[in-house]
């Protein structure tokens, strides 16, 4: 039995990692912003891949109105567009530029258009990520398999390989990576997605490590489940429903609420934290 579906999760039992309230936070950060026109990401440069749509839309559109002149990146032409022409609507920078994660070439190329167009590189938020097929691990299909780790994993090397050597050239910054809730706790079925965002966390560790005293940090990110198209178009009604009980929050994540927490991670404000995982999950590996 195999699906094209999002991985489901059955149990958690780990330990939570550290966890920070970013919606009280990012009310003091609103208050004491208005009185000024300063703004988090003033004057960064920030790539944002798989910003076409869910998380990374929310991430791009955040950063934008804190400032920063953001790369918009997908696969996925027409979706970038109109999230460059949202940000632009509301008086942000945006370009967009296509780029598929799983391709070394496709992310040189990426880093390579952004240094051009905006005379540097700040900030990456390497978000992609696809669910992939579902089966036992006994019957995993091969080329789902090449994907997953493709894009999920692969494409954060990628990705850091080209990103790293252009913000250390522009004096310092951040990169921020995509993982899950599924970096630190197995499910049943998903072999590739949860063998990946482990794997994202454990890359995001030793980059982290190399670039410390650099001026570069590097941190890492895990949703719970978050109601985006990755979700939604491939889940049933009673799918969501199961997902929502597995939340001691009792409902699912938005993505605002995952790029809140990029928004701090990738600002000065977490000027001492590298090397960190952080999930934003609603309570689920709390249990
Ligand atoms: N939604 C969740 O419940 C959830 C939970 C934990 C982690 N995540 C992770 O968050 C990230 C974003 O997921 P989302 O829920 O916003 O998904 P989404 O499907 O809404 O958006 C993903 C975007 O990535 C793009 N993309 C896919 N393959 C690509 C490639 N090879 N190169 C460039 N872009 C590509 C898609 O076109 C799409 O615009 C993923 O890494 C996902 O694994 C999501």
């Amino acid at each position: 039995m195999q699906q094209d579906l999002v991985p489901v999760i059955i149990f958690s039992k780990l330990p939570a990692c550290f966890s920070i309230n970013h919606s009280s936070r990012r009310q003091l950060v609103n208050t004491s912003f208005k009185s000024t026109t300063m703004k988090t990401l003033d004057k960064k440069v920030a790539i944002v891949t798989g910003a076409g749509s869910g998380i990374g839309q929310a991430i791009a559109e955040l950063f934008a109105s804190e400032g920063a002149r953001v790369v918009v990146s997908d696969i996925d032409a027409t979706h970038g567009e109109s999230v460059v022409a949202a940000i632009k609507a509301k008086g942000g920078e945006a370009i967009f530029v296509k780029a598929d994660t799983s391709m070394p070439g496709d992310s040189k190329a990426l880093v390579e258009q952004t240094v051009k167009a905006f005379g540097g590189l700040h900030i990456a938020v390497n978000n992609a990520g696809i669910g992939g097929p579902q089966a036992l691990t006994g019957e995993y299909p091969i080329d789902g398999w090449d994907k997953v780790i493709g894009i999920n994993l692969s494409g954060v090397f990628y990705g850091m390989r080209y990103q790293l050597p252009a913000i250390l050239t522009s004096g310092g910054g951040n990169v921020v990576n995509m993982a899950s809730i599924l970096g630190k706790v197995g499910t049943k079925f998903s072999a590739a997605y949860a063998a990946a965002k482990h794997g994202v966390i454990g890359l995001t560790e030793a980059a982290a490590l190399e670039y410390a005293d650099k001026n570069i940090r590097v941190n890492s990110i895990g949703p719970g489940y978050i109601t985006t198209p990755l979700l939604t178009k491939n889940l049933n009604e009673a799918q969501m429903k199961a997902l929502v009980g597995l939340h001691p929050m009792g409902r699912l994540g938005k993505s605002e609420e995952v790029a809140e927490l990029a928004l701090w991670l990738a600002s000065d404000k977490a000027s001492f934290v590298t090397g960190s995982y952080y999930n934003v999950d609603g309570g689920y590996l709390a249990q």
